[in-house]
């Protein structure tokens, strides 16, 4: 029998969280309901919260509950679910961002209980709950990126010929993209902050340039042609990079972050939320490779350094400071907490 449930409900754009008693959701048809054992805060989620950020969050209607991301274990499951049952551990994403608020209600993550579909659930085996969201979201956000959008093949497909351009590898999605790439096969060539240069090397980068260097783009150049180009910073200067990079013949990147940049016309920016793509049927295949083949691998064979993390104590009592430091960029790595505390 579930306790009683708690949410942190954002009561209206930019406010304080809310800890509030909430009823418990009843798994319904396809639908599993997790025990929140931990949580990662990701930039989205503390610029949603500190900055008003409607975007990729796509909240419609307040209150609503942040967060799509979790860790924790089966308590029930609905009709028609095979595969899982209580007691399960599982790292899930959910479609609080899908637009609809009575699903964000009870897919969102920020709470102590938590519905997910069971097509985006993954059995975790031994590995820790903070292992399992520490990779979920991000890692995911680059592999859709890569693989899904660019055509980069699987893990063991790709040829060391082909040079992979990942700029901002700093970040949790650009790790994990450094990584992803190098497992295909590809040679990395990465830009980072120079403090960061031993830590790309292990993660497989053969180059790692800064990207606050004047000329980083005429220092690129010589390590090309490259075959895939993504940007794990998103920002303005890194796009125009990129685009540079792509001439004269023209050509794709993927770029974590939107916004209005100018680019010239032979060359396409592929920007979407990526996090979510396992909640859009239309990608379905990825979907069912990355929960039913690719993660519970990642995670059961230990196939990523995860990022480092800082564990805070007081569950969703934390969220609201512990997001701002994230918005604020104090946080080298991820922030976790457990809800249940
Ligand atoms: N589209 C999507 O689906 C999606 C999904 C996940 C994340 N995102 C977005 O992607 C961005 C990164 O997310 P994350 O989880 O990787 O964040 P993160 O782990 O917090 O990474 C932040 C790190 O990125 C590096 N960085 C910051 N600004 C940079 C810049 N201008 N140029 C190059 N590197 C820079 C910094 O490392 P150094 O100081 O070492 O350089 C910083 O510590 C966020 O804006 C997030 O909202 C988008």
């Amino acid at each position: 029998m579930a306790e009683q449930n708690i949410a942190a409900l954002l009561p209206a754009p930019s406010t304080p969280l809310s800890l509030t008693a909430v009823p418990t959701p009843a798994p319904e048809k396809g639908e599993v309901l997790i025990k929140n054992y931990c949580i990662a805060i990701q930039p989205l989620d503390a610029k949603i919260l500190h900055a008003g950020y409607t975007g990729a969050g796509n909240l419609q209607s307040f209150p609503a509950v942040l967060g799509t991301s979790l860790a924790g274990v089966v308590e029930a499951v609905g009709e028609g679910v095979e595969g899982f049952k209580a007691g399960d551990r599982v790292v899930a994403d959910t479609g609080a961002y899908s637009g609809v608020p009575e699903k964000n209600l009870r897919q969102g993550c920020w709470q102590k209980y938590v519905i997910a579909g069971a097509k985006s659930v993954a059995k975790i085996g031994d590995a820790s709950f903070e292992q399992a969201v520490l990779v979920d979201f991000p890692l995911q956000t680059a592999v859709a990126a890569l693989h899904n959008f660019l055509g980069m093949g699987k893990p063991g497909t790709g040829s060391a010929d082909e040079k992979v351009l990942i700029w901002g590898a700093g970040g949790a999605v650009g790790s994990y993209a450094v990584q992803y790439a190098k497992s295909v096969g590809h040679t990395v060539i990465v830009t980072a902050s120079a403090r960061d240069t031993d830590r790309q090397k292990s993660l497989g980068a053969s180059a790692v340039l800064d990207y606050k260097s004047p000329d980083i783009v005429e220092q690129l150049r010589p390590h090309g042609p490259f075959r895939y180009l993504f940007t794990g910073s998103g920002d303005p200067a890194s796009q125009k990079a990129l685009a540079a990079l792509l001439q004269p013949a023209g050509g794709s990147f993927a770029s974590v972050l939107g916004g209005d940049v100018e680019l010239p016309e032979n060359v396409t920016r592929v920007y979407l939320p990526f996090s979510q793509v396992s909640q859009k049927e239309e990608h379905a295949v990825f979907r069912d490779w990355w929960y039913g083949d690719y993660l519970p691998k990642v995670l059961t064979e230990g196939l990523v350094q995860p990022v480092k993390f800082e564990k805070r104590e007081g569950g969703l009592g934390a969220l609201w400071g512990a997001t701002k430091e994230v918005f604020e960029g104090k946080i080298r790595g991820k922030v976790v907490l457990n809800p249940q505390d």
